[in-house]
């Protein structure tokens, strides 16, 4: 049995009298310790997908589920990183780290070990005191990362993360994620519009496309854990990944790079 498995999934919205569908028969399945980027341009329905996964949402038939259980709500088990990052202002670093650790009935000073630990792993040590006016968006985004992480979740749902950032401290928060992914062996799904980012990222890319929300193609990406923005191999499966982005189809494609 797959670890997460969505079969036939349909959503439909109606307003005004007009439906739309916004996932169409949308089906796929996750391994544990799959690193998933959803990839498509805007409204094919990734945050919907998302959101199905996650609990935030439910479908209108077919079904989705998580180690055979159907989602029906959000679990504690998961967590979720939004663009908007979610942070409490009034608490510094260290309480927003441990605000999931609070609900979970964690004893104080383990609390403060395990937050400490996930801070530093997000290269926050030092920022431990201030609060989040006085972080850029960047850190603002790590101390998210560190927040989620510290709960020790089954599965991080990330719908954009990195948005809202410069491209920059975008690559930065990509080699980080990258590589607490693999170190920490997580379930990971990531919702994204950027190609490069997904072929950065992804163990298995779902190319999404509109009108109405289905997937196009699920595509393996053959690069080790470890990846070069540079190289040949690299820049190969980046062209091939963008031309079966823009490829014209009503079709589900099967490809393999
Ligand atoms: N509550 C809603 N009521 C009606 N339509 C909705 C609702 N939520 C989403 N939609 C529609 O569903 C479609 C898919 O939305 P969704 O947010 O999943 O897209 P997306 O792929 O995440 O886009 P983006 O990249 O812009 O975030 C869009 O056309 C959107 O207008
Ligand atoms: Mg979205």
């Amino acid at each position: 049995m797959p670890y997460i498995e969505v079969t036939n999934a349909c959503k439909k919205y109606v307003q005004n009298g007009m439906e739309t569908t916004v996932l169409d028969n949308v089906s796929l399945t996750i391994e544990k310790g799959e690193f998933i980027c959803l990839l498509g341009p805007s409204g094919c329905g990734k945050s919907t997908l998302l959101n199905a996964l996650a609990g935030f949402e439910t479908v209108n038939s077919g079904s989705v589920k998580i180690n055979e259980n159907e989602v029906k709500e959000p679990s504690e088990k998961n967590i979720t990183i939004f663009q908007n990052y979610g942070l409490l202002p009034w608490r510094n670093v260290l309480k927003n780290v441990e605000l999931g650790l609070e609900s979970k009935k964690i004893p104080k000073e383990e609390r403060r070990r395990i937050a400490e630990e996930y801070i530093e792993l997000v290269g926050l040590k030092g920022f431990e005191k201030r609060h989040p006016r006085q972080l850029s968006g960047g850190q603002q985004q790590r101390v998210a990362i560190a927040r989620g992480l510290a709960v020790n979740p089954d599965i991080i749902f990330m719908d954009e993360p990195f948005g809202a950032l410069d491209a920059i401290t975008r690559m930065k928060l990509q080699d980080d994620i990258l590589k607490i992914s693999r170190e920490e062996k997580k379930t990971i799904i990531f919702v994204t519009h950027d190609i490069e980012e997904a072929v950065f990222l992804a163990d298995r890319i779902v190319i999404m496309m509109a009108n109405p929300g289905r997937i196009k193609s699920i595509v393996k990406v053959p690069l080790g854990n470890y990846r070069n923005r540079t190289s040949r191999n690299f820049l190969y499966v980046r062209d091939k990944i963008f031309e079966l982005f823009n490829l014209k189809t009503e079709e589900y494609i099967e490809y393999v790079i």
